[in-house]
């Protein structure tokens, strides 16, 4: 063997070592590795466990999912009372839109208000059909109207004091104009309990545009006087004693005119279904005159031809409102007036308790609904707010006699613009 084939094998075989190392360096970090990932993956020992244990580990479990369900139930709650949120809005946003603003709306109004107001293009379209002025004078700036008239409307042996009383409109700069169905605001003379000015109190307007005396120059209420006991004392209410005591020529504080919930359909031909309680007779008296009265239709150029439906609830005989202008209507245009009264302290509904109108509107179910079921028709409700829940029941079961279902058919009233309520 030659001295370089020698070397060449012993360096050979010294690098035998290196390599076996090498192997050994890799095998044990292998190992190494292999038995982390088990120590990390190997399931903890567990102690044996009691029953009362067990009981204990497993309360926080069912705990956590009971508080989830509430949690859940919280949540379709919250949903829930947004719901009915969405839909109160829904009902509310056409009267907003269209019914006169409570008295303190009217006091926190900003004068610019009105002009900042976007009106959709359907309002504005349902507006098209009366120009109708609004808010001419704010309490800040009331116009100051004159006392012309303030009788009694009652006869004798009556309940309660109601009265009509008229205002003179004449220099108003400008004009206090208004159409039938608004309201006018009334600031009682005087300072409340706190040393301030009364605050106004609406009342629906009585007369037409062209006023008792047709020289569209005076505005006219119905008022009734509030009273009512309390700790065995008499309690007057504030505006409607005031007005039922003032005289002609007493200057007053006049605001207005509001409200386009009550305005009567430019349609000639269409029916008025009138249903009211005691002074809610007001925007009803204005209608009335404005279809049938002589001297107001040969001014207002306006040819009613339809059907006028009043359904009229008062206490006593002596206490039903224009009776004598009713009756004369009804001798002149029988065909196109029609007068349904509920005397509800002298007649009996069928179960034996007081008459109201929805007794009345029970017993006119088939006609009434025959009316309601032509588009012509609107329906309009004024007076005490307590009567609206009666009237709703008696137009259901009226509704279903005729195979109707009146939860639906409201709405739609309502969204045609046919559905007219003002009640206080
Ligand atoms: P207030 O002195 O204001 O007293 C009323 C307050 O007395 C109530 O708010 C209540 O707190 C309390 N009260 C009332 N009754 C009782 C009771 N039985 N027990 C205990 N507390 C009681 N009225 C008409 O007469 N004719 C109309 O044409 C007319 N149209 C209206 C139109 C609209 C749009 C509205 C909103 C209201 C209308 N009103 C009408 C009602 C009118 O606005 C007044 O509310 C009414 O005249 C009473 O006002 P007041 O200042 O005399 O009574
Ligand atoms: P009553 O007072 O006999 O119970 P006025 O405003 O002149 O008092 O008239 C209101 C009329 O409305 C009265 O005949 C009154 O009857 C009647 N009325 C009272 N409550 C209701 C009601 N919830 N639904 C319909 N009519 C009612």
């Amino acid at each position: 063997m030659a001295y370089s084939e020698a070397r060449v094998i012993a360096g050979g075989l010294a690098h035998i070592p290196i390599i076996i190392g090498i192997f050994w360096f890799i095998n044990s970090y292998f190992n190494k590795r292999r038995n982390n990932f088990e120590k990390v993956n190997k399931p903890a020992k567990q102690k044996p466990i009691s029953n009362s244990k067990v009981k204990v580990a497993e309360k926080p479990s069912i705990k956590k999912v009971e508080n989830k369900v509430n949690e859940v139930k919280k949540v379709e709650n919250k949903v829930n009372e947004v719901k009915k949120v969405e839909n109160k809005v829904n009902e509310v946003k056409p009267k907003l839109n269209s019914s006169p603003p409570l008295s303190s709306e009217i006091e926190t109004v900003s004068p610019n208000r009105k002009e900042n107001t976007k009106i959709d293009q359907k309002t504005l379209n349902k507006m098209k059909h009366a120009d109708v002025p609004v808010n001419t004078y704010r309490p800040k700036t009331p116009f100051t109207g004159t006392v012309k008239e303030n009788y009694s409307l009652l006869k004798e042996g009556a309940i309660g004091r109601v009265n009509h009383i008229t205002f003179d409109l004449s220099g108003g700069d400008p004009f206090l104009n208004y159409v039938e169905g608004q309201s006018i605001g009334i600031m009682a003379e005087g300072e409340d309990s706190n040393g301030k000015p009364h605050k106004l109190r609406l009342y629906s307007i009585a007369s037409t545009r062209h006023g008792d005396n047709f020289e569209g120059n005076t505005v006219s209420l119905c008022v009734r006087q509030l009273q009512y006991e309390k700790d065995g004392q008499t309690i007057n209410g504030v505006c409607s004693t005031y007005l039922c005591d003032i005289k002609p020529g007493d200057k007053v504080k006049i605001t207005g005119p509001v409200g386009k919930e009550m305005l009567l359909p430019d349609d000639e031909e269409a029916n008025i279904v009138m249903l009211a309680t005691g002074t809610g007779i007001a925007p009803m008296r204005a209608y009335l005159r404005r279809m049938f009265e002589p001297s107001e239709r040969e001014k207002n150029n306006w040819n009613f031809r339809g059907k006028a439906w009043l359904f009229m609830g008062a206490p006593k005989s002596a206490n039903l409102l224009y009776e004598e202008d009713l009756q004369r209507y009804l001798v002149k245009y029988p065909d196109n007036f029609k007068y349904t009264k509920a005397i509800s302290r002298e007649q009996q509904n069928s179960k034996g308790g007081r008459m109201y109108i929805q007794d009345r509107v029970t017993e006119s179910a088939n006609e009434l609904f025959n009316m309601i079921e032509d588009e012509k028709t609107h329906i309009y409700l004024c007076g005490l707010k307590g009567m609206e829940p009666g009237i709703d029941e008696a137009m259901t079961k009226a509704a279903q006699e005729k195979g109707l279902n009146w939860a639906e058919l409201r709405p739609q009233l309502r969204k045609a613009g046919r559905w007219h309520v003002e009640t206080y």
